[in-house]
């Protein structure tokens, strides 16, 4: 099994590693003449099709929540979205308009091949967004867009999860040019974005070095915040989710906004904050949510590309000029946190305790 780690200490480590090529896969013939092509959606009529809503459980869940912000922005379509067990039970109304979507790695998760089921049975178009050819959730959908993140074995999702993000991308793209909804400027400079992500998704060796070291000042204190805004909140929600899964420590996933309803009462220097500052979006409203933060003395480690005067701990980004730039670089360096935790704490990182890679039971 070592072999196949190539030189890696953990599957997760080398399933991080391999985010800059996989992706470079899920791209692969999807963009052509300055245009998105899926040719997996060739029967879907979107002109019947006025709204979306996602189902999916766990990271997959997290992957969803990006593209809801993502099909508003960028196809100016209605987007909703699920944990898969709570749509089950919920009495859902459901409109043949509305284009169902379920997203999973393994296509075996329980919840969600049942929530698909219930879609399909009341009669909306099913859309599986899944890495598992063959999977019972891709053979229950009426189409499936694959993400081809290769074989995931590490059971803390991290290069699914990127290409999951990127087929989210590309398809609301897909939406807004099918739709007539998104402006062409706008669309050639999503996809050159887009083209750029493999390059993003190169792990800088510098970086992991530092968060290698930083990695021993985050063992004890109380608890995490992740927080974010945007985009960067259901980030911040997969960070907290991934060092939760491998560390054990208590981590929470929070918009950046909502800090003052609550949670800030928490706040004194047991508390870390991870700060996701992109550069590209609503830098000046994180700014001061993390400044009351800092006030209360939260210990702050802030992940930017602009240094921040009370910051404890700064990893620096690259600048860039588009927000899902920072956001993929940010996603590596919330993997690698939690992956050099987890190993200074000598747990077993691709195995943790009281999970599965996949739940096929409710
Ligand atoms: C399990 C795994 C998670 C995963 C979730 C959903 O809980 O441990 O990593 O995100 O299932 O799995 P799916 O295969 O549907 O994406």
């Amino acid at each position: 099994i070592s072999a196949q780690k190539d030189g890696f200490r953990y599957f997760m480590e080398k399933e991080i590693y391999e985010q800059s090529l996989v992706v470079a896969e899920t791209l692969m013939g999807r963009i052509k003449d300055n245009s998105v092509v899926l040719d997996e959606l060739s029967h879907l009529d979107l002109s019947s099709i006025d709204a979306i809503k996602i189902c999916a459980c766990g990271t997959s869940y997290h992957a969803a929540l990006s593209a809801s912000y993502m099909f508003e922005r960028l196809a100016k379509i209605r987007c909703n979205v699920e944990i898969a067990s709570e749509f089950r039970y919920k009495e859902p109304l459901l409109d043949p308009k509305t284009l169902f979507i379920v997203i999973s790695q393994s296509g075996e998760t329980a919840d969600t091949l049942e929530a698909l089921k219930m879609a399909k049975q009341s009669g909306m178009s099913t859309l599986a967004i899944c890495n598992v050819d063959n999977s019972s959730i891709v053979r229950t959908a009426d189409m499936t867009i694959l993400t081809r993140a290769g074989i995931e074995k590490g059971v803390a999702s991290t290069k699914a999860f990127a290409t999951q993000v990127v087929t989210l991308w590309l398809l609301s793209l897909f939406v807004g040019e099918a739709k007539g909804t998104i402006e062409e400027s706008i669309l050639q400079r999503e996809i050159a974005a887009l083209l750029h992500i493999p390059l993003v998704l190169k792990v800088n060796e510098s970086v992991h070095e530092k968060i290698r070291r930083l990695s021993k000042r985050y063992l004890h204190g109380h608890g995490f915040f992740f927080i974010g805004r945007d985009l960067f909140y259901p980030l911040a929600l997969e960070g907290a989710l991934k060092l939760k899964e491998i560390s054990y420590l208590h981590a929470e996933g929070y918009p950046a906004g909502e800090m003052k309803h609550g949670p800030i009462a928490l706040a004194d220097s047991e508390l870390f904050t991870i700060a996701l500052m992109p550069k590209n979006l609503l830098y000046d409203k994180m700014k001061s949510n993390v400044e009351e933060l800092g006030a209360r003395d939260s210990t702050l480690l802030i992940i930017s590309p602009e240094p921040f005067e009370l910051a404890d701990d700064f990893i620096k980004t690259t600048p860039q000029t588009h927000m899902m730039s920072e956001f993929f670089e940010m996603m590596i360096i919330t993997q690698l946190l939690a992956l050099e935790i987890s190993i200074r704490l000598g747990n077993d990182v691709d195995m943790p305790r009281n999970l599965a890679k996949s739940v096929t039971v409710e």
